[in-house]
């Protein structure tokens, strides 16, 4: 098991040395998750893996910059990857993977073989990692059982976050058979002539010191996040309110789904910085006097609401003045453009209207 990206470079630059607990999160961050799982489940025909298993089955092509493999050395960097032009084929056998049923093509294992690139990459929806003229992709494709269009939707969110200061990754969309993919550019990959060049990266859950289990989530707050950002990152200055800006995003949107493994820090050469933002979706939550995030936001927990935002302003590095114009700022730009964002994306005006409690629900400025 190695290290990757720059060899001189210490795993966190600006912390002494890493506790264990974040070295042992970190191989956590390198696993595959729901998804990932069950494509390896599916191939090597067994239900329950051991982590090892995990790690050693899915495609060196993981997010961040650790490889793993039986030998000393560390297996070569992954040089052929998936194409975009082979999205069909690949979404069609997600779409079978997610029915449960078995891939019944003739090459079926040479099928699941391209399946298997992208199971490192985390979180629970389908996806697969491909590769353009332009450098790596994450493709994430729709489920059967979405209740909205859910590719256009995130889309557009990353488009919105944009309008609204914030720095997000890369994407587009592409239809294919009729389907829409939304394609998100990997952050963690450069394209050089010599291949690509790995960015270490590390989760916010393991920023944390944290854990994924209900019993164990005390320590999910954008709050302490900040303070590990500003021990972190190069710069605090620019880090620590960018995430006061996502956090009071995710409120204005109620993305309810801002776990901190939907935050990361990533580091091309020494320094380490907040990652690119990412996965951000809108929850249209029935209850309007009160919605939680799923991280602590400030002195009354996870509450959505812009005082309860405010309320640990300065652990971002923010004068009351500076908070209290990002909160205005966004909240009214995220009302009045939300529904264009969405509409010039290619959201129907049907799922527009299944959205719309999403935004700026009555509990936020209460
Ligand atoms: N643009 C990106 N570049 C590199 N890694 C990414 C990027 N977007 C997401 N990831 C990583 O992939 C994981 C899964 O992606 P995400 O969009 O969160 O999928 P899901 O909707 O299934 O949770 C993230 O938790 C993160 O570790
Ligand atoms: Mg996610």
């Amino acid at each position: 098991m190695r290290w990757g990206g720059s060899s001189t470079a210490s795993p966190i630059s600006h912390a002494a040395t890493p506790s264990p607990s974040i070295r042992s999160n970190a191989l956590r961050d390198a696993g595959p998750d729901y998804w990932g799982r069950r494509v390896i489940e599916k191939h090597a025909g067994a239900a329950q893996l051991g982590e090892l298993d995990y790690l050693l089955n899915s495609a060196d092509d993981r997010a961040g910059a650790l490889g793993f493999g039986l030998n000393q050395q560390p297996p070569a960097p992954r040089r052929k990857f998936n194409k975009t032009i082979e999205l069909a084929k690949l979404q069609e056998i997600a779409e079978a993977l997610m029915r449960e049923e078995d891939v019944r093509t003739e090459e079926a294992a040479q099928v699941q073989d391209l399946m298997l690139i992208g199971t490192s990459m985390g979180g629970a929806r389908p996806k697969a990692v491909v590769e353009d003229g332009d450098g790596l992709w994450i493709a994430k494709f729709n489920r059967p059982d979405d209740r909205w269009n859910n590719t256009r939707v995130e889309r557009a969110m990353l488009e919105l976050a944009k309008t609204c200061g914030i720095s997000v990754a890369t994407s587009r969309v592409e239809t294919i058979g009729g389907k829409d993919v939304l394609l998100v550019k990997r952050f963690d990959r450069e394209k050089t002539d010599k291949g690509y060049q790995r960015a270490r990266m590390i989760s916010g859950l393991t920023l944390l010191r944290a854990e994924e289990a209900a019993e164990m989530r005390d320590r999910w707050s954008y709050v302490l996040l900040a303070e590990e950002l500003r021990r972190v990152v190069e710069e605090p200055k620019r880090d620590a309110p960018e995430l006061f800006r996502r956090m009071v995003f995710n409120a204005l949107i109620s993305n309810i789904d801002d776990h901190p493994r939907n935050h990361a820090v990533i580091a091309k050469d020494r320094n380490w910085k907040l990652s690119p933002a990412y996965d951000l979706t809108p929850s249209p939550v029935i209850a309007q006097d009160r919605r939680d995030l799923a991280m602590d936001a400030g002195d009354h927990g996870r509450f959505a609401n812009a005082k309860n935002l405010l309320s640990q302003r300065a652990r971002f590095l923010l004068d009351e003045q500076e908070a209290g114009t990002i909160v205005s700022d966004m909240s009214e730009r995220v009302r009045a453009t939300w529904y264009d964002v969405v509409r010039a994306h290619g959201v129907s005006e049907k799922d527009a209207e299944i959205i719309r409690g999403a935004f700026l629900y009555e509990g936020f400025s209460r």
